[in-house]
């Protein structure tokens, strides 16, 4: 009976195992998974975007190479997480719905512009450096195909991190213009950077009961505070300045201080009002369109293959 279901779920996540998609799972922890795996997923996509736009633009081959196989990687992390997400029983087709039809998000980082070819380090060094501190505890999530798929893309994303910020230290030995495009960048990026992380735990609706599941390994404000403590370091070797006047080690802490994100600003991003929602989800929207005869002649062909029993 149902208690004896519940009891053996609460062994498994006591025992820090996995939860595999056959297992019995209770009804809300399903929904919480499909919303978080779907808003991982949709992020990744989204996330090809910003970076996109440099594409055609990089200085050199090299530099176009790099990030070709950077927003290709994102496309593959988001069919990973996709495919996770369908072991809930959700199809990609109906996920795809959702994020069109505004009913499901994706991370509020990617609603900002990519205005200099500058940001294209940022967000490697900065944006891929966040999600690693999200990702690297969701390798340990209690959910097993979800932890799985974080396994293989932790491994590209610290390639991300590390490209990026090669890039930046490249421009930082140039010009004096490239040191001022390389701190304008970080500027604009280090708070959104930091509002990747979520609300505050204390305005989080979902970050108890995540933690509880074993979703979470970490809270919103845990991981914020190790990437502050591990970007700071990062950010004097590069010679930037953070754009934080409460950033200041603390000794009994042993964590950097720093000043309080704008949550308004977040809250702002996630309903919609972002500088570039609108944007984003019209690219999105024609995509899917432009796209919809490769899925139709890909349904096609799989119909006849399987009539004809090849
Ligand atoms: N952007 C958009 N929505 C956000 C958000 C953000 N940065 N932070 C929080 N939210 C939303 C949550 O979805 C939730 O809304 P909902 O209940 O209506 O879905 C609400 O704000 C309250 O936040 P909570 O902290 O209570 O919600 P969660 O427990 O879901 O925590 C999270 C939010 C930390 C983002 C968590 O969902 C998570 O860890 N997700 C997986 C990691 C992820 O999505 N990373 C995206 C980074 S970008 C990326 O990976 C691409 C990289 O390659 C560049």
């Amino acid at each position: 009976d149902e208690a004896e279901l519940v009891t053996d779920f609460e062994a498994i996540l006591g025992r820090r195992d996995r939860i595999e998609p056959r297992d019995w799972m209770p009804e809300r922890y399903r929904r919480t998974l499909v919303r978080q795996i779907a808003q991982h997923a949709h992020s990744e996509i989204i996330g090809m975007q910003p970076e996109g736009a440099w594409i055609t633009r990089a200085p050199s081959l090299r530099r176009k190479a790099i990030l070709l196989a950077k927003v290709q990687d994102e496309a593959g992390h988001g069919l990973y997480l996709y495919s996770a997400c369908e072991t809930l029983g959700v199809s990609r087709q109906e996920l795809t719905e959702l994020l069109l039809s505004g009913r499901q998000k994706y991370s509020s980082i990617f609603n900002y512009p990519t205005l200099s070819y500058a940001d294209v380090g940022t967000i490697g060094w900065l944006v891929d450096g966040a999600a690693i501190c999200n990702q690297v505890p969701l390798c340990r999530t209690s959910y097993g195909p979800y932890g799985r798929a974080m396994i293989r893309i932790c491994k590209e994303e610290s390639f991300h991190q590390r490209q990026g910020y090669e890039l930046l230290m490249t421009m930082q030995r140039g010009t004096d213009e490239q040191r001022a495009m390389v701190q304008e960048s970080v500027d604009r990026f280090w708070w959104p950077s930091l509002m990747m992380f979520g609300p505050p735990d204390s305005q989080s609706p979902n970050t108890a009961q995540s933690m509880a599941w074993g979703i979470k390994r970490d809270t919103n404000d845990e991981l914020r505070q190790k990437f502050v403590d591990m970007t700071v370091p990062q950010a004097e070797a590069l010679g930037v300045t953070l754009p934080d006047p409460e950033l200041a080690w603390n000794a009994e802490r042993g964590h950097y201080d720093f000043g309080e994100p704008d949550w308004d600003e977040l809250t702002a991003v996630i309903s919609g009002d972002g500088p570039c929602n609108a944007e984003r989800m019209a690219h999105r929207r024609r995509a899917h369109e432009d796209g919809a005869w490769v899925r139709e002649a890909a349904t096609a062909f799989a119909a006849r293959t399987s009539e004809d029993g090849r």
